[in-house]
């Protein structure tokens, strides 16, 4: 990411040129499209709100820390998926980024299908409605017990990973009585990250069977002899916030021409392909993320013209996007506690959350943006850094970032694009409690997920 250093005020210039942060944007009241969800403003009182609630009454309501999604943003975004794929391909919501029992009912009234990759996932998309055929299973190494509720649920896929469980799939499945169908997972080797796609070596990782050397085909082989599965299709997942889509093209090859091999070898058209998902959102304004219309049109593009050359019928599309449905829907909103100035470095903003509701900064370096929402101000930019209340130094919420230097304990600050890996990686880190999930929208919100009580701590505590 192209970093730039601009003089905030003399006293950052020694610290400017270091770099792992921003420019001050030139008005610290204004919000960026790209990284908040679509029903926030800034009201003409100063204050942000958020489906046409201010924060301020939020925070009285729901208490900090806590995550707000934008409902009506998030039923948008699974519509321009599922729009932009249309009725020739598949769009899946990864669960992982976020899964509660109201997104599922979204999802479902939207018209996606769901990836989950635990019993604990599972149970959640079941218990809200969600039709099992339209549900794919994932996971290196699922248990027995969680193979065998997905089969006997009637899930639409399972997401085969490993030799053991081709095997041990289709024997859970013959006991049950069923022919499940199954897809591949296989390692392409290209692995890709924001702006980078590797083509070299990523075969050394524990996810899927390899291309190389023959490890796929040997997979298909062994598949397509056994009873308990009927092979559909080929499964590819490269990596994580992905913005260029070299990746996926090399991928794409890669699995159309096992396709090929396999229609060679065994006479056989597998007849769908899965292209994991990993594309990005814009974390800061600087990150220029794709529209689903541009990735299904690239996407579309690639495989059919592989296929062609290949001379294989266009196996149907899937697409297993988490991050970029739900990330950009959603903000957590803190409360500023303490305010420690570093004179010639920076200011230290510590909040009530931290890594406990956002292990990501600690976790990949990820970068946020953070703004004063509970008023506006036109005090000069102060370089930040804002951290948690939990006891290690790596607590960084957002590493560096502009604040008004008006900033007082009391103020409610809010870090968008939260709603992916936030929640659903939170931990109870120093005995915190996880914070709520909170929908809003039309003017009302309602707890979605409830914060984390002490007697829930006390519970599960039972020695
Ligand atoms: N499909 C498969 C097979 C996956 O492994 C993943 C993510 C996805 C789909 C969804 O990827 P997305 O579109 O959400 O990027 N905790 C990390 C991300 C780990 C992703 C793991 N797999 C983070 O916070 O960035």
């Amino acid at each position: 990411m192209s970093r730039s250093a601009h003089p905030a005020g003399p006293r950052h210039a020694d610290v400017l040129t270091e770099g792992h942060y921003s420019a001050p944007p030139t008005d610290l009241n204004a919000l960026d499209a790209k990284v908040w969800s679509r029903t926030v403003t800034r009201t003409p009182e100063g204050v942000v709100s958020m489906g046409g609630i201010e924060v301020t009454r939020l925070a009285e309501e729901f208490g900090t820390p806590a995550y707000f999604v934008d409902e009506a943003d998030f039923r948008a975004r699974c519509r321009a998926w599922r729009d932009a794929f249309g009725r020739e391909a598949d769009v899946f919501y990864a669960g992982k980024a976020f899964l509660s029992r109201a997104v599922v009912r979204w999802l479902h009234e939207e018209g996606l299908n769901l990836d989950v990759c635990s019993g604990g996932e599972l149970t959640t998309a079941l218990d809200a409605g969600m039709p099992a055929e339209r549900i794919a299973f994932h996971g290196n190494n699922k248990t027995e017990d969680e193979i065998h509720r997905a089969i006997e649920a009637g899930v639409g896929r399972i997401v085969l990973d490993s030799f053991q469980e081709i095997v041990r799939v289709s024997h859970i499945a013959e006991r049950l009585g069923r022919r499940q169908r199954v897809q591949i997972r296989v390692t392409v080797g290209v692995e890709a990250h924001t702006h980078e796609f590797i083509a070299t070596a990523h075969e050394d990782q524990k996810f899927g069977i390899a291309l190389a050397g023959g490890q796929a085909a040997e997979a298909v082989r062994r598949a397509l002899t056994l009873d308990g599965i009927e092979l559909i299709g080929i499964h590819s997942h490269i990596g994580s916030q992905i913005f260029d889509m070299a990746g996926f093209e090399v991928s794409a090859r890669r699995v159309v021409q096992l396709l090929a091999e396999v229609r060679d070898e065994h006479g056989v058209e597998l007849p769908e392909i899965d292209l994991g998902g990993g594309l990005g959102i814009a974390y800061t304004p600087e990150d220029d993320p794709r529209e689903p219309h541009e990735i299904a049109r690239a996407l579309g593009e690639i495989v059919t013209r592989e296929c062609e050359a290949a001379g294989l019928r266009t196996p149907r599309i899937s697409v297993e996007p988490g991050r970029a449905i739900v990330g950009p829907t959603a903000f957590t909103l803190y409360e500023v506690g303490t305010i420690k100035p570093l004179e010639g470095l920076r200011t230290y903003v510590s909040v009530d959350g931290g890594m406990s509701d956002n292990i990501r900064t600690a976790l990949y370096d990820a970068e946020y943006t953070v703004a004063l929402v509970s008023r506006s101000s036109d005090a000069e930019p102060m370089l930040v850094r804002v951290v948690g209340k939990h006891c290690e130094s790596g607590d960084i919420v957002v590493r560096d970032a502009f604040l008004p230097a008006d900033l007082a304990p009391g103020d409610l600050i809010a870090v968008p694009a939260t709603g992916a890996y936030c929640r659903s990686m939170a931990s109870n880190y120093n005995h915190a409690l996880r914070p709520p999930v909170v929908a809003v929208e039309g003017g009302a919100a309602r707890v979605i997920v409830r914060r984390e009580t002490e007697e829930d701590l006390l519970r599960l505590d039972v020695g």
